[in-house]
Formats: C-alpha cells, sequence, structure tokens
C-alpha cells in the first residue's frame, strides 16, 4: 500500500462532478487501500477519490477511535445516502484533509442510511449510521459532487475564513504551476 499525495483547496479536481464506477479492477482495489492508507496516515476519518486526483465515485472512511485496537475501515464504491424519516437536523464542527486547519459549523441530519458496493462488488445497505459515521458518509459523497464543507459553512464563518481560504487556493494554484512546468 502507499500514501498518496493529497489535493489541496483550490485544485480544480476538487469541483469536478465524479464518475460512477462501472467495473471493481484490480487497479482500483489497490487504489480503495491505498486510499486508506493515505487517510489513516494523515490522520482522517474520511477520504474520497478526487482528494487524490481521481475523479471517480469512490470514498473511504474509518471513524474508530485511534486508541481502539479494532479498525472499522469502509470502502464504499457509488456510495449513496438517504436521511432516516425521523432524523433530526444537527450542528457539527467539521474539517476536511483537503482544507487543513479550518474547522467550521455544518448542519446536517443525524441519521442516514448508506447503499455502496463494497470492494467485492457486492451491494451493501447500512441502516441508521449515526454520529461521526453519519456525519461522515454525508461530507465524503459531497466531494464526489464537487462539493466541500467550506461551501455550508455561515456566511459569519465564511468571512472570518475568507482570507485563509484565498491564501491556500493561491498557494495551491502556484504549486499545481510549478507541477505543470516540470
Ligand atoms: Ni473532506
Amino acid at each position: 500500500m502507499a500514501v498518496l499525495p493529497i489535493c489541496k483547496y483550490g485544485d480544480p479536481i476538487l469541483r469536478k462532478k465524479c464518475e460512477p464506477v462501472k467495473e471493481i479492477t484490480p487497479e482500483l482495489r489497490k487504489l480503495a487501500l491505498d486510499m486508506l492508507e493515505t487517510m489513516y496516515d494523515a490522520p482522517g476519518v474520511g477520504l474520497a477519490a478526487p482528494q487524490i486526483g481521481k475523479n471517480i465515485r469512490l470514498v473511504v472512511i474509518d471513524v474508530s477511535h485511534p486508541e481502539d485496537e479494532e479498525k472499522d475501515p469502509h470502502i464504499m464504491f457509488n456510495p449513496e445516502w438517504e436521511p432516516e424519516s425521523d432524523a433530526e437536523m444537527v450542528d457539527y464542527d467539521e474539517g476536511c484533509l483537503s482544507v487543513p486547519d479550518i474547522f467550521c459549523n455544518v448542519v446536517r441530519p443525524d441519521r442516514v442510511t448508506v447503499r455502496y458496493n463494497d470492494i467485492d462488488g457486492n451491494p451493501v445497505e447500512i441502516k441508521n449510521c449515526d454520529e461521526l459515521f453519519a456525519r461522515c458518509i454525508q461530507h465524503e459523497c459531497d466531494h464526489l459532487e464537487g462539493d466541500l464543507f467550506v461551501d455550508k459553512i455561515s456566511t459569519a464563518d465564511r468571512t472570518l475564513n475568507q482570507s485563509k481560504l484565498r491564501k491556500m487556493a493561491k498557494e495551491t494554484k502556484e504549486n499545481l504551476a510549478k507541477k505543470s512546468k516540470r
């Protein structure tokens, strides 16, 4: 497995809608495992394919506590979620490995059902996902639409973080320009 570089805020790949995965090839299985390793290394609790530069509908999630002995990795191809009928909208401070050092409140449903294909292509449905797992599923699925959590923060939080975000986007664009010249 390998730790992959994470694309940062300002990289246009993060704004593209991702393509469905039609066939889970050995290359995609390896990519999914590399994404897990990249996420654990960061460390983070979720990672979506566009964050490592791939425009496909694949996310990895593990919300087990770092001190837990048992890891709880989920590899989700073509994930979709819907809120439970009695879900409530709740506040939570989110962050993102592609938007380092910014943590802001986002309001989302607290319980969801998620459906996806696992690494072997088997269809999986998990009902009543809650707490950090529910939050993470929604955040990672947003990435597949080209959406970032900073799109969903309050006007006050956006104003507060505007210069940080501008600086980050500028640095990312400079780094991408340097790379393309090599
Ligand atoms: Ni993220």
